[in-house]
């Protein structure tokens, strides 16, 4: 079955509220210095009143624009995320109607913060199948629904945004922001979900009629196991999907690693030996965005100008579950 698969019109949206470190020393008992020496991170964005789907919405737009495609040119909508609207209706369909679009599939995925390589490789097959795909894959997070913003060892962490492309089997001509899909290599370990969960409120955990949520209704985790875990993970399988295509980190023009922590990055880059100049970090100014982590920092590296023709870009990123994968993309 031939596997053809390109990205296209990479776009981000971020809600227009900052808050600071020293934003969080009035709400919590920490300071900037302890932020920024643990996690790298200065800032993040958080949304005001706006849900998983409106921020999809904007990223969208501008992902179908950048890559010239009406919304009624679409065939699927995928949307990855773990803050979903609502249950149900899932936010890709709650999406779709924002978008003007019917009679399509749209569904949402959810692996985390992998949901959005995750993402691609659906989308792949989905090429696979169907050649005359166009298919939109949205990354979107309202992270801070989910957080206890009195808990200072997560609240520090998150930021809320979403991030955008377009994916078919063929070329976007003349579109400069469009890539091809060399490879995609997905992996999880359920054994160790327990290390990081948003328990209340699923089935397991079944809220109850005038029951007031506790801490189980937010982001649980085991700060230093996830730390271990994310950095071996990312590693290995950056490791393999280099192996399985005859390369080394040296034919990677430029690494974008999931934007959830500095340290994590930096652990892992010194581990990879990557030359500093072929990373790509923006944690500092979003904080960890989950599945909209990876998406939003192809685009930013895109506007920045940091990915030219003919470059080799690896994208690679570990979230709940464990979930884990990493993608090799040739512009
Ligand atoms: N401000 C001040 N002190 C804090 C804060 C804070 N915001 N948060 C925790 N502390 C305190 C703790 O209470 C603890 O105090 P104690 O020693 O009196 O008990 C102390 O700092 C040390 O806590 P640790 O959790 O051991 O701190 P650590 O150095 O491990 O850093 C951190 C914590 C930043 C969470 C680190 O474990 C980490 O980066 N883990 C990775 C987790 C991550 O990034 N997850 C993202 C989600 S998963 C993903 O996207 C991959």
């Amino acid at each position: 079955m031939i596997n053809n698969c390109y990205l296209s019109g990479f776009s981000f949206h971020v809600p227009q509220q900052v808050m600071t470190n020293k934003d969080f020393e009035k709400l919590v008992d920490t300071t900037d210095e302890w932020i920024t020496s643990r996690t790298g991170i200065h800032r993040r964005h958080i949304a005001a009143n706006q849900s998983c789907s409106d921020l999809a919405l904007q990223a969208s737009l501008q992902a179908l624009e950048r890559s010239g495609i009406n919304p009624r040119d679409l065939t699927h909508i995928l949307l990855t995320t773990f803050t979903p609207d609502a249950y149900v209706p899932n936010a890709a369909c709650i999406l779709m109607e924002k978008l003007g679009v019917r009679g399509i599939p749209a569904m949402d995925v959810n692996a985390a913060c992998t949901g959005f390589i995750y993402g691609i490789e659906l989308a792949r097959a989905i090429c696979a199948l169907h050649p005359d795909s166009m298919i939109l894959l949205t990354a979107s997070e309202v992270v801070t629904s989910r957080i206890n913003l009195t808990d200072r060892s997560t609240a520090v962490l998150f930021g809320d945004g979403s991030g955008a492309c377009v994916i078919a089997a063929k070329p976007f001509s003349n579109i400069p922001s469009s890539c091809y899909v060399t490879d995609v290599l997905l992996e999880a370990d359920g054994s160790l979900g327990s290390l990081l969960t948003v328990n209340g409120g699923g089935s397991a955990h079944a809220m109850k009629l005038g029951q007031k949520v506790d801490h189980n209704f937010f982001v649980q985790m085991e700060g230093r196991e996830v730390f271990k875990h994310a950095v071996r993970s990312m590693r290995e399988i950056s490791r393999k999907i280099l192996h399985k295509n005859n390369l080394t980190i040296d034919d990677i023009d430029l690494f974008i690693p999931h934007q959830a922590n500095m340290r994590i990055i930096e652990s892992l880059s010194k581990k990879m030996q990557i030359h500093p100049d072929n990373i790509f970090i923006n944690v500092q100014d979003y904080g960890n965005t989950s599945a909209a982590s990876i998406p939003i920092a192809l685009a930013d590296a895109w506007e920045k100008g940091r990915i030219s023709k003919g470059d080799l870009v690896m994208l690679v990123a570990f979230g709940g579950g464990f979930t884990w994968g990493a993608v090799l993309v040739q512009f």
